[in-house]
């Protein structure tokens, strides 16, 4: 009979066993031992002829080796697994991942507020009207009653074009220093009753400081019917404030000059942050300016060509900055076209 030295075979095995390094081998190595030809088989298909004291033993050896090169291949199969699994889930996507975050754009604090105060007037009944930007001196101030030597004609309050105004050779086209002029075109192309309000850029030489720039914004507005009162305009831009700054805000109509409106008034509110006891936004007097208004003058109406005493309109405009600034505590305006987007993702 063969005898078998179990010594040996472990040995061989350990010293095998560390060698395999893929499937093929590992396959290899377990037909070599458990396979149908393979060691064990051959071991147990010697039994037979042993002997009776030997027959136990070698038995008891060969299961041992069974068990143990058993083993041997499900562990190595095991962390074949594991290893492929691992490779696979490197190239695969995992869609448990949180993704890239791209933050969303959102309006510039100046739009949302015009499109906050347009929204208003738009509930009120008005509808938008837009001018443009460059405009006749006619438009700007002759129509509006604003006369021939007025200071705010000069050069040095008025960006003028190079380009002559087609409808008269004489003068030259300016960048319109107030929204205002829009008032002219709307009553030039529309017969009223007609309610119209104007957002948009103006322009100034200014010299950029905390509260100046040659470029801001204006929201125009203007009514025009047969018998439109002063009370209604007092009613009007009440019922506006309170919506734009909340139900409990003081206001206050101080008398004031415009050329282009008769009676004129400035609209004060109270002030925002120290809500009318006084303190340096509002240079202690409790109260912010924030718009001026009136009742469209007759010479505005003599200029649109309307039928003399006919209708009665009134008449507003107000910064969008200034208003911005005054309600969101901001205190240079410089900050609104700097674009810095600390600045401006502040106002979601
Ligand atoms: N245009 C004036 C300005 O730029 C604002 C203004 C005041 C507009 C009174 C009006 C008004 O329509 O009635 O300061």
């Amino acid at each position: 009979m063969t005898s078998w030295n179990f010594e040996e075979i472990n040995a061989n095995l350990s010293q095998e066993s560390s060698q395999i390094n893929n499937a093929a081998d590992l396959e290899a190595f377990r037909i070599k031992y458990l396979g149908r030809k393979g060691l064990v088989s051959e071991i147990y298909a010697g039994l037979g002829s042993a002997s009776k004291e030997e027959k136990p033993l070698i038995g008891k050896n060969a299961n041992d080796l069974k068990n143990k090169i058993q083993a041997i291949v499900d562990d190595k199969k095991d962390s074949f697994q594991a290893k492929s699994q691992g490779e696979k889930a490197k190239e695969s996507i995992d869609v448990t991942m949180p993704g890239v975050n791209t933050p969303l754009g959102q309006a510039h604090i100046l739009s949302q507020t015009m499109n906050e105060i347009c929204a208003i007037f738009e509930q009120l009944g008005f509808a938008i009207f837009e001018g443009p930007e460059i405009e006749t001196e006619f438009n700007n101030f002759t129509a509006l009653n604003i006369p021939a030597d007025h200071p705010s004609r000069d050069a040095f309050d008025t960006f003028y074009l190079d380009t002559k105004d087609p409808s008269n050779k004489e003068r030259n086209l300016l960048l319109r220093s107030h929204t205002s002029p829009a008032q002219i075109r709307a009553m030039q192309n529309n017969k009223p009753p007609l309610a119209v309000i104007v957002p948009g850029k103006v322009y100034r030489p200014d010299a950029v400081d905390a509260s100046h720039s040659f470029m801001f914004h204006q929201i125009e507005g203007l009514l025009v019917d047969e018998k439109v009162t002063l009370s209604e305009l007092k009613g009007l831009l009440t019922v506006f404030c309170q919506k734009l700054f909340g139900k409990n805000i003081k206001m206050r109509f101080r008398p004031h000059f415009f050329p282009f409106t008769e009676p004129s008034a400035e609209v004060d509110i109270s002030c925002y942050i120290c809500k009318g006891k006084g303190c340096s936004v509002c240079g202690r007097k409790g109260w912010l300016e924030i718009l001026g208004c009136g009742m469209v003058h007759p010479k505005v109406f003599e200029a649109v060509k309307y039928p003399k005493n006919k209708y009665t309109g009134l008449a507003f405009g107000m910064g969008v900055e200034r208003i911005a600034m005054l309600k969101h505590g901001i205190n240079d305006i410089r900050l609104f076209f700097e674009n810095d987007k600390r600045f401006l993702k502040q106002f979601k």
